[in-house]
């Protein structure tokens, strides 16, 4: 999907969305969703997403926008090396509305701490095995 985009004119890629959840009251024996499914996002998904970005970013040149679960900095530094360019952060803010400054924070930190100039050298970075 992500070679059909960029083959399409694709500027950039946003990923991941939601994954397909279900989640069924076990009294009721009705699922809890009146839509009996629905998008299952935030922490779970996001060994699935750097999975995802990691695969898409072998395939494409155009920059990946990583986003699924994203939480903490290192979240956000795992989702560069991965492959990720820029980020995204939607469910967190739910519990944390601040962790966007908690991340930048955190990754402000982390490239002092290990001499590097911008997240950028970050990008698809991993030393697979
Ligand atoms: C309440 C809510 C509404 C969302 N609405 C949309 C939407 O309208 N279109 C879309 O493409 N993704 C939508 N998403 C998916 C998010 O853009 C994002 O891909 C997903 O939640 C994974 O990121 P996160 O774990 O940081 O939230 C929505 C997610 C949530 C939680």
């Amino acid at each position: 999907m992500a070679a059909a985009a960029e083959a399409a004119g694709a500027d950039a890629l946003s990923m991941i969305n939601t994954l397909t959840g279900m989640k069924i009251d076990i009294n009721t024996r009705r699922p809890v969703i009146r839509n009996n499914t629905g998008g299952l996002s935030g922490r779970a998904i996001f060994p699935v997403a750097v999975r995802m970005v990691w695969q898409a970013a072998q395939r494409v040149k155009i920059p990946i926008i990583g986003l699924g679960g994203i939480a903490t900095w290192q979240d956000a530094v795992e989702m560069m090396l991965a492959g990720a360019s820029a980020l995204q952060i939607g469910t967190a803010l739910f519990t944390e509305p601040y962790s966007p400054q908690k991340i930048l924070a955190g990754l402000s930190d982390y490239l002092d701490k290990n001499g590097i100039e911008g997240v950028a050298e970050l990008t698809g970075k991993v030393v697979p095995w």
